[in-house]
């Protein structure tokens, strides 16, 4: 393991570096594999065309809990072992990273299980088009996009997997981000906003109260995601941190009404998006 900060990277119990997590990653990854688990039926369908896992924030594969002894599967592996046990495996797992050596130790992670990855090396703006070009066009992909902040999750992303026919898009939307720094980034001399809502500067005024500027952002970002033909769940699950703070939404986007309906079953479908901050 290169030199990493102590507070934030260690060995894990396999000898490969893992992450620490908040305690609130395993909320996450249990929506994220219930709906793996959930959309195996149909997965079933489309394993003769291809049926991708595709996840351009992958991490090392696996993490341990901030604070405890406890280290669990990240991502990509926890999606791939839950696939398995649905009635659709994954045919391929398609992983990328902009740290070399958390892929690498993914891939590594994967591999030992067996399962069909294809590493392709980041950021994530150069890994998915590549990724999707070795993707069959009429296969029934999943992708999670997860990274730590708004500007990682560029608008880029969203137009290449929109390409994609039959696609579900589960999206990491970070509320901290926004509440902390959407003032900041406002300014001419930053571009996370650019790369999250290309053209906002033209569409949405900072001529308002914080607040008001950034569930103008929200909305003017949910706006074009949905002109790519991704409409998005009307459930935003809101993943909350150890002293109840709002950190991410966890976002479905997807075109057919079974993905909708199995979003429904699977978050905390009751409520509905909230703009308030
Ligand atoms: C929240 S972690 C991912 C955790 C993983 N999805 C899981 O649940 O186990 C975000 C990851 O994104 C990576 N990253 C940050 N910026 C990136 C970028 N622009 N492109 C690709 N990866 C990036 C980081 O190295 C980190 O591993």
């Amino acid at each position: 393991m290169a030199q990493r900060d102590p507070e934030q990277y260690t060995p894990g119990d396999d000898g490969l570096i893992v992450e620490k997590v908040g305690s609130w990653a395993v909320e996450k990854l249990k929506l994220v594999t219930d709906y793996v688990y959930a959309s195996g039926g149909a997965r079933k369908k489309y394993l003769g065309t291809g049926a991708a896992y595709i996840d351009p924030f992958c991490g090392s594969g696996r993490a341990k809990i901030r604070g405890t002894t406890t280290f669990i599967d990240g991502s990509p592996v926890a999606s791939f072992k839950r696939a398995l046990q649905s009635p659709g495996r994954f045919t391929s797992i398609n992983i990328s990273d902009g740290d070399q050596e958390l892929l690498a130790a993914a891939t590594k992670r994967l591999t030992a299980l067996r399962a069909p990855v294809q590493p392709v090396s980041g950021p994530a703006s150069e890994a998915i088009p590549k990724i999707i070009q070795s993707l069959d066009k009429n296969g029934l992909h999943l992708a999670l996009l997860d990274p730590y902040n708004l500007g990682a999750l560029s608008f880029d992303l969203f137009e290449g997997l929109a390409r994609l026919k039959h696609i579900d898009v589960i999206a990491h939307v970070s509320v901290s981000d926004l509440q902390r720094n959407a003032a900041r980034y406002a300014d001419e001399d930053y571009d996370q906003f650019d790369k999250f809502a290309p053209d906002w500067r033209t569409k949405v005024s900072t001529d308002m109260t914080k607040a008001a500027f950034r569930a103008a952002i929200l909305k003017y970002w949910s706006t074009k995601v949905t002109a790519l033909g991704l409409p998005q769940a009307k459930h935003w699950e809101l993943i909350r941190g150890d002293q109840g703070q709002r950190l991410y939404w966890l976002i479905l986007l997807a075109r057919h009404d079974l993905a909708h309906g199995l979003w429904a079953k699977v978050s905390s479908a009751a409520k509905s998006p909230t703009f308030d901050f």
